[in-house]
């Protein structure tokens, strides 16, 4: 139906590692104006990442404005936009003064290693076992936890108002929906399980902080103020826009960015998995209403929780996808653009023999090795810029396919298809690759804003704007690509060993 001054649509706030993002979709899932500002990506010593908090704000707060007048231009008006939902970066870790709202930190992004030995430390704590079981994820410096430690241990204010009972913490989405709201004044101090499961402190079966998890990181509950967590989708709980073009509208959906994905991509049914290739690349698999603990280096999370019972995911997180490219481009200066990447990888047949470990941040799932770093292998005098490019972005695609091949032992069964998005999802060549690789076929949407998209269905299943699942299911399902493998098995065997090998090579120089 052609849309009009009576259409209903939903706002999706998306937070991500190197850029914020407002997308105002219609009841077809269709975006009908965006904006997009990417903000400061601060690296004070060799495996920090930091973000300015208040920058990830006023940054959303732009793109809502640039985007609502670009919606207005169309001759749409901002009180045709029903909800809003959030959906961010996960684990990125901000803390505040819970009286005045102002920072105490900057934010300590996802990727950075600094609590590297708070860590060590950590894993030689008596009951260190159990924690994988109770909260799903194994101890590393990627968790929320682990960074929260750091800052108290080394950063003189942050401890101060800890012993006074005043350090709010919270990842991205609880101090979006604080701020967003208004700060102190409102107090809405909330976060959603998808992303509360990735600090440690939630216990993945009752979806509530567990005192055991708290005591094993010795932090006291009396003195450190978490967000209340809350389901995915609810029209109440994370209150409303308290000022600019869409002052009042509600909030009414948050989910960490690969929950969003796997919403986005309608992955209801256990069985279904996505993979987002974006700064990094997350693989997710719907498990249904119980939550799988592996034990193959997999993460166990929380999928979605909207009405009814919670649903998880079995989760393979890789540290390094686009910013493989982007380091490429920006350290390198071996291609123009991340746009033109898939060019220069197709200026060469194959990888020449090169062999890039893009452990920029260590290594993550299935590996889980902190403090491995970057190795580049096979370089000859035959190796041009091409071959670099395209080892680039086989890092990815072998580090999936050691993710599927664990979760094939975790759930006993072999996936059939790959849904995938994100930025490097847009080469042909890399799925192409990808799928010679992992020998099933791998589907790509054409419209591919799913992250987005799953944080406006969590909003827009809240006010009604869809109702169901079934209606969700038929979004977004026409004009997509499926690409089939082309590759001989013994071919994309030998060259998943050489993989392996370089792996085991790169942790040779910890
Ligand atoms: O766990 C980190 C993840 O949420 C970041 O996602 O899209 O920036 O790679 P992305």
């Amino acid at each position: 139906p052609a849309l009009d001054s009576s259409s209903e649509f939903i706002g999706a706030i998306d937070q991500g590692t190197t850029s914020s993002r407002f997308l105002i979709f219609d009841h077809e899932g269709q975006p009908v104006a965006s904006h997009q500002i990417e903000f400061k990506q601060i690296y004070p010593n060799s495996g920090w990442h930091e973000h300015d908090p208040l920058e990830l704000i006023s940054s959303v707060h732009g793109c809502i404005e640039e985007a609502v007048k670009s919606f207005q231009q169309k001759g749409f008006s901002p009180k045709q936009i029903k909800a809003v939902g959030i959906t961010n970066q996960r684990e990125t870790t901000v803390v505040w003064d819970s009286q005045t709202g102002e920072p105490l930190y900057n934010a300590i992004v996802w990727t950075d290693t600094r609590a590297q030995s708070i860590v060590k430390a950590l894993k030689a704590r008596s009951g260190v076992e159990k924690l994988q079981q109770l909260c799903g994820l194994p101890l590393s410096t990627y968790p929320s936890c682990t960074k929260l430690l750091w800052m108290l241990e080394n950063i003189p204010r942050v401890k101060a108002a800890y012993d006074s009972g005043t350090l709010a913490f919270g990842t991205v989405d609880a101090w979006l929906a604080y701020k967003l709201n208004g700060g102190p004044a409102k107090n809405v101090f909330v976060s959603d399980p998808t992303n509360a499961s990735r600090t440690m402190f939630m216990n993945l079966e009752t979806l509530e902080y567990d005192d055991s998890l708290i005591d094993f990181f010795q932090l006291d509950r009396t003195k450190l103020k978490l967000p209340k967590i809350v389901r995915s989708s609810d029209p109440e709980a994370y209150g409303s826009l308290s000022s600019g073009a869409l002052e009042g509208v509600k909030i009414t959906g948050c989910l960490g960015d690969q929950s969003a994905a796997l919403v986005g991509q309608k992955g209801f049914d256990p069985g279904a998995a996505k993979n987002t290739y974006g700064t990094g690349c997350f693989l997710l698999y719907n498990v249904g209403e119980k939550p799988v603990i592996s034990t193959h280096g997999l993460l166990a999370t929380v999928a979605y929780y909207f009405k009814g019972k919670p649903v998880y995911a079995l989760e393979g997180s890789i540290a390094v996808a686009g910013s493989g490219v982007k380091f490429l481009v920006n350290n390198l200066g071996l291609v123009e653009s991340s746009e033109k990447i898939n060019e220069l990888a197709a200026s060469v047949d194959d990888n020449g023999g090169v062999i890039f470990v893009t452990a920029f941040s260590g290594l993550f799932a299935p590996y889980w090795i902190d403090e491995v770093r970057g190795t580049l292998l096979g370089i000859t005098q035959y190796t041009q810029k091409g071959h670099i490019a395209r080892a680039t972005l086989e890092a990815t695609c072998y580090q999936t396919k050691a993710i599927l091949d664990a979760m094939e032992k975790d759930s006993g069964k072999a996936l059939q298809r790959l849904a995938v998005d994100g930025g490097m999802s847009n080469s042909d060549l890399c799925m192409q690759t990808q799928c010679d690789l992992i020998s099933i076929p791998v589907d790509r949407p054409k419209m591919r804003e799913t992250t987005a998209l799953g944080a406006a269905f969590a909003a827009g299943l809240a006010v009604g704007l869809w109702k169901d699942f079934d209606e969700l299911k038929k979004i977004n399902t026409v004009g997509g690509t499926v690409f089939e493998s082309q590759m001989p098995k013994e071919q994309s065997k030998k060259m998943f060993e050489r993989w392996e090998k370089a792996v085991y090579t790169s942790t040779g120089f910890i």
